[in-house]
């Protein structure tokens, strides 16, 4: 049960209590892809409709990789032992998962950010609801681009436009979030920056 919970906590098996957590390569890369995807249908998404500038072409290349990198995604998580401990960071419906939960939402409450790096807690938690967000409205603009290109038929597509621009303000907010949260864990010194390192090390 004790080395159990050290290559959980640690993300791989006989990994020393003292050493720093480390972010396995395929949370890295996958991670990276989305970033950049979400970032780019976001703004192209946002720019079509409040400023009716919308580089449609790019919007469904990047769109398509997007859903691709996201079946990777969902499909490491569900297939893979490293994966799988992950979904609990991501969903920590476990006691000990909620507590972390719990400890993480009452430090913030007093000023205290919680820790980065592959854990179950509230960062963990934060980001399985924006994947599943982002998920939901990847979902959407393929639907309707299947729509546009007969692959099927039957969804009303302004419903699905709806959900494509409600989606794209939700995400926008998280996104700022996220962004927000980095900067202040950067501010404070903590190291964040393991997830684009090579080695995946929270401190690089
Ligand atoms: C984070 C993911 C995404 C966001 C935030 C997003 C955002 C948006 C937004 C806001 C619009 C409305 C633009 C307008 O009103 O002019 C839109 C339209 C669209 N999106 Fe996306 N999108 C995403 C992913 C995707 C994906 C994965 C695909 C397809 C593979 C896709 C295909 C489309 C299509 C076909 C349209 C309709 C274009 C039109 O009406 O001419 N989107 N998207």
């Amino acid at each position: 049960m004790g080395s159990d919970l050290q290559s959980d906590i640690l993300g791989r098996p006989g990994a020393q209590p003292e050493e720093e957590p480390v972010w396995p390569g395929a949370a890295r890369w996958i991670h990276l892809g989305l970033l950049l995807s979400v970032t780019f249908q976001m703004v192209t998404g946002l720019a079509g409709w409040l400023l009716g500038v919308f580089p449609f072409a790019w919007h469904v290349r990047v769109g398509l990789f997007l859903v691709t990198i996201l079946g990777l995604q969902w499909g490491w998580l569900w297939i893979t032992l490293q994966g799988r401990r992950t979904l609990g960071y991501l969903f920590p419906w476990t006691p000990r998962g909620f507590s972390a939960l719990a400890k993480d939402v009452v430090g913030l409450s007093r000023g205290v950010l919680a820790p980065p790096g592959p854990r179950p807690g509230l960062p963990g938690f934060m980001h399985g609801i924006f994947l599943l967000s982002v998920t939901l409205v990847a979902l959407s603009g393929l639907t309707l681009l299947g729509e546009f290109r007969g692959w099927w038929s039957g969804v009303p597509m302004g419903t699905l436009l709806t959900t494509l621009r409600m989606g794209a303000l939700a995400v926008a907010i998280q996104w700022l979030g996220h962004v927000g949260m980095v900067i202040l864990h950067a501010i404070k010194g903590d190291s964040i920056w393991g997830i684009f390192s090579r080695r995946g090390r929270t401190s690089s």
